[in-house]
């Protein structure tokens, strides 16, 4: 594999993603992490990522200088660069105005990283320090405008140094160039692809549970269901999906999924309905971090309650993904300030009295899609909008009650179907309903409402982490809103949100 340390980046994922696709597989590491377990991967190179700190601050990250003792060879990106040039002896200092954007790269010397480029194309930089004094030993083999050092090498020892970012898609042949590090460079062997990861991981659930019974909380997501796919393939009916009704569902929700995964895998799940006591707890509850820890803590109850109902389990499936467990050093992301304690229903509490099963822990979610896709899992299904763990109750802002909720449900049902209609359901990345406890004066009829008010949100997103508002065409939502206003009783207005994330989240809640 080829090892990514990762100092902080917001790109090291995408670092991780493109070596994947060229067929190598790729781990990241924190800077943090032990250089025992660096070496426990045995990787046949080794890249450095870019990162937000500055290598002229004290206590900037660093790593275990042994690794350049390795033997493998090293390819250090922006901070990484700068990093392995101040090991070296080499000098960094602050750039003046710094380099962001596009620049022009001009090749001056031949080199295995650079080979079939052309002399010159265009690069992507994000950097405010530079390396300004090259170590001994280190060459030039590339200039910009601005950066006489912009990337650099040492051939001894097979160390190699870009100021620009060849991952991301601004840097024309980013990908070659990564390319010839994996395979001129390292010699690694493009033989990661999701067939043979198939295959490998059924064996490995196998070997683990014997014959053990699994227990697997579904969530109607793409996450858990393909862990289901997974691990039936694995242990057949030794897996007992469990899926619980919160009473927090879509329209529908339980029934569709519950057929769906019958359908593709012959999966049989066990539908446990506790819709009863979740509206209980929740009754008179507004405040939004009240209720996200009122069912995060009674869905963790009932989930212990509904497997012991199923009968003796020595092992958790979770669809846990590789960005959730990533420990990515200086990106904020630690420490970072609660905005929402977000709680994922197919989530646990910390001490659980199973052994946990994670086939999907190594996986990116559009990788997790293909692999659903590998498994027979119908599209419907693969490529459902994010829906979150509390369900309908952080878009419930009236009170939450089963003929609110009713609203809402209906409402957001014709929001779905009226998107999927006009075809954009596949080109966003989220759309629904959210019912504001506000009521308004209409009229219908000749007569007075005074009813709710539901709000359309439809969002544009990558990664859900930042999103902005669909420019939805103005008949699309002039049919919704006439369906909702006419078909759902209790509601006779609506309004579409046009804010973006940030400073909005795409949850009202
Ligand atoms: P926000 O509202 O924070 O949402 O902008 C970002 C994305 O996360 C989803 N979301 C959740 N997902 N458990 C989840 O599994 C949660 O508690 C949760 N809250 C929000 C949200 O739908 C959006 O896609």
């Amino acid at each position: 594999c080829i090892a990514i340390i990762d100092f902080g980046s917001q790109y090291t994922q995408l670092i991780a993603r493109r070596i994947r696709d060229l067929g190598v597989f790729s781990i990241i590491l924190s800077w943090e992490s032990s250089y025992q377990e660096l070496l426990g991967l045995s990787p046949s190179g080794i890249i450095l990522s870019g990162g937000p700190s500055s290598i002229l601050e004290e206590q900037s990250p660093s790593i275990d200088k042994k690794i350049f003792e390795i033997g493998v060879p090293i390819l250090g990106i922006c901070y990484g660069y700068q990093w392995i040039a101040s090991c070296f002896g080499g000098k960094v200092e602050k750039g003046g105005k710094g380099e962001y954007g596009r620049s022009s790269l001009s090749i001056i010397k031949n080199s295995a990283l650079f080979e079939g480029l052309p002399a010159h194309f265009t690069v992507w930089n994000s950097h405010g320090d530079r390396v300004s004094i090259l170590p001994k030993d280190f060459e030039v083999i590339a200039f910009t405008a601005d950066e006489p050092h912009a990337a650099a090498c040492n051939f001894k020892k097979n160390i190699y140094g870009l100021q620009f970012h060849p991952e991301v898609t601004h840097t024309e042949h980013g990908d070659k160039i990564l390319a010839n590090f994996l395979f001129e460079i390292c010699h690694a062997e493009a033989n990661w692809n999701l067939g043979s990861f198939i295959e490998e991981s059924i064996e490995e659930i196998r070997q683990k549970v014997g014959k053990e019974r699994v227990i697997l909380g579904i969530s109607g997501g793409v996450d858990s269901s393909v862990t289901a796919a997974l691990v039936h393939k694995a242990v057949g009916e030794r897996l007992y999906p469990l899926f619980v009704d919160t009473g927090l569902l879509r329209q529908n929700e339980a029934e569709t999924i519950i057929k769906l995964l019958q359908q593709s895998l012959g999966l049989k799940i066990h539908l446990f309905d506790a819709s009863q006591q979740f509206l209980d707890r929740l009754k008179n509850v507004a405040d939004p971090e009240r209720k996200r820890k009122i069912i995060g803590n009674l869905f963790i109850r009932v989930f212990e309650k509904a497997a012991q109902d199923i009968g003796e389990a020595k092992f958790l499936a979770q669809g846990t993904l590789y960005p959730d467990i990533i420990e990515s050093a200086g990106s904020g992301r630690k420490g970072a300030a609660l905005i929402k304690s977000h709680h994922n229903v197919g989530g646990l509490p910390k001490k659980i009295p199973f052994k946990l099963i994670e086939p999907l822990r190594y996986l990116f979610k559009d990788e997790v899609r293909k692999v659903g896709t590998l498994l027979g899992l119908p599209h419907e299904l693969l490529y459902r909008h994010p829906f979150p763990g509390p369900g309908l109750a952080v878009r419930c802002l009236a009170p939450i009650k089963e003929q609110n909720l009713r609203i809402l449900r209906q409402a957001d049902a014709i929001v779905i179907e009226e998107i999927k209609k006009a075809g954009f359901y596949e080109k966003i990345w989220q759309a629904f309903a959210v019912l504001l406890p506000v009521r308004s004066v209409g009229v219908m009829g000749d007569k007075r409402t005074y009813e709710y008010t539901v709000a359309i949100r439809a969002v544009e997103s990558v990664d859900g982490m930042t999103a902005d508002w669909v420019k939805l065409p103005p008949e699309l939502l002039s049919t919704i809103s006439n369906k909702i206003i006419n078909e759902v009783e209790g509601v006779n207005r609506v309004v579409y949100d046009i804010s973006s994330k940030p400073p909005a989240t795409i949850e009202w809640e």
